[in-house]
């Protein structure tokens, strides 16, 4: 628990310095983040947001189809925007009023464990009880939220929404998109297709991909009108059950500026980012006005070898007041260098039985007859992941960041700081971490069918030694 007081107050101290001069009171809004609606804040401290979370039933419908129940939170698919500023106290009342238990976890966030959502800690809340969240934010950069009991269900009817941790003093005058990506699976009544977890079913065996492509609860692209020359930043998140997504930008010179742990210090271009299942990305993107329109495709490999293109995003450009097309001007962000390996893990990600008795495992074993990995605290550690089961498995390390160093033995340049990494089906990734955040965590599969039939391990980092 120090090492938490330590970051805390650190994170504060940097705070306060950063705005040395200007009392605290002079602090700007946060700004919207387009084409999302923000809970409300119901705490006037300003180092504090406070808001009410309720699950429950609730009917969609998408363009002109017939109406489906989902689970939704406030009533709204994805549940409502979580926004703050990175250092508040975030409180988080919530009322489960589904048919069953549920909890919240905050992917990504790296709170203290017993606040982070997971069974193995936090006894879920059961139908028409409350539960309090509340901890420190202690980093700023774009995560989510979702349940982590029968999550392949209660994900895929809609449980998910998007949390923003802005910078202390974040650009002002900068629109800022927010795209939630998700595949859900609808059958013809427009029903979600729901099975249970020993039904033997393939699509309960390879994962849940979906036949609707949403963004931000819709299967409509979102419409905006964008100005030319002018920069936004605009963040994705991959919620769905299993499908990874390719996601690529038209109309504008664009480039990665964070990932899941936040900003990145070498931003870069590239055709097309790739996101696994629970990957974040945060893009600079300025409309160049050589097309008519800019626009977000999710682009999905076909078997042919090309890409099948799905616009999530439409934009024509409004000329009256054009930009300069300059960059916009972020601070740099510290990369101090990596410290020498003093610990290792190894996670091997494989199958065994099969047909409809596959159970995935690591380390051999499926969740609930797992052995803890033990580590300690603030010791810098490599993490080797390996996966020989010939199934994509996105990897997700609670409480943690990483760095991802190595494929198959090859050092890699994928900058930044994660807490989801893809293993391709017979490939090696070796991660760098500091550790540095002490409780009990969940590693596991992202695709949330492998992680209900068995592929969740737990890692245990121990108390600092320094
Ligand atoms: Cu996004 Cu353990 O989860
Ligand atoms: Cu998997």
């Amino acid at each position: 628990m120090a090492s938490h007081l330590l970051r805390q107050a650190l994170i504060f101290t940097l705070a306060m310095s950063a705005c040395a001069g200007s009392p605290a009171e002079e602090l700007l809004p946060l700004p919207p983040i387009e084409g999302l609606t923000a809970a409300p804040d119901l705490d006037p401290a300003e180092d504090v947001v406070e808001v009410h979370l309720t699950a429950s039933t609730t009917s969609v419908s998408w363009a002109d189809g017939p109406t489906t129940e989902a689970w939704a939170y406030n009533g709204e698919v994805p549940g409502p925007l979580v926004q703050a500023r990175v250092g508040d106290t975030l409180v988080v009342q919530f009322t489960n009023d589904l048919p069953e238990p549920t909890t919240i976890h905050w992917h990504g966030l790296r709170v203290p464990d017993a606040m982070d959502g997971v069974p193995a800690i936090q006894d879920p809340v059961q139908p028409g009880e409350t539960f309090r969240y509340e901890f420190v934010l202690p980093d700023a950069g774009t995560f989510w939220y979702h349940p982590h009991v029968r999550a392949h269900e209660q994900v895929e009817r809609g449980l998910q929404g998007m949390l923003v941790v802005h910078e202390r003093e974040p650009l002002q005058d900068v629109v800022q998109r927010g795209f939630v990506l998700d595949d859900a699976l609808i059958d013809e009544s427009g029903s979600w297709y729901t099975f249970d977890v020993d039904n033997s079913h393939p699509l309960q065996m390879m994962g849940r991909n979906g036949n609707t492509l949403l963004v931000n609860g819709g299967s409509d692209a979102v419409q905006a009108t964008l100005t030319p020359g002018v920069a936004e930043r605009w963040r994705l998140v991959n919620t769905a059950n299993a499908r990874t997504l390719w996601a690529e930008v038209r109309g504008a010179n664009w480039r990665v500026i964070g990932v899941d742990g936040g900003r990145i210090a070498t931003p870069y271009t590239t055709e097309r980012v790739r996101l696994p299942v629970g990957r974040r990305f945060d893009l600079e993107v300025i409309p160049t006005g050589r097309d008519e329109e800019v626009a977000l495709d999710v682009v999905l490999p076909n078997r042919s070898g090309g890409w099948d293109r799905y616009p999530m995003f439409e934009a024509s450009l409004d000329w009256t007041a054009p930009g300069t097309g300059q960059s916009l001007d972020w601070p740099t962000v510290d990369t101090s260098g990596r410290p020498e390996v003093r610990q290792e893990i190894v996670l091997d990600f494989d199958g065994r039985g099969g047909g409809a008795n596959i159970e995935w495992t690591i380390n051999g074993r499926i969740w609930g007859q797992h052995d803890a990995l033990e580590v300690e605290a603030d010791t810098p550690t490599r993490i080797v992941l390996r996966d020989g089961s010939r199934t994509q498995h996105p990897f997700h390390l609670h409480g943690q960041f990483f760095e991802i160093v190595g494929r198959d033995g090859q050092a890699v340049d994928e900058p930044g700081q994660f807490d989801t990494v893809l293993l391709t089906g017979d490939d090696e990734v070796e991660l760098f971490s500091m550790m540095d955040n002490p409780g009990r965590w969940m590693a596991h599969c992202h695709i949330l069918e492998h992680a209900e039939r068995g592929m969740m391990t737990e890692v245990v980092v121990g108390p600092s030694t320094e």
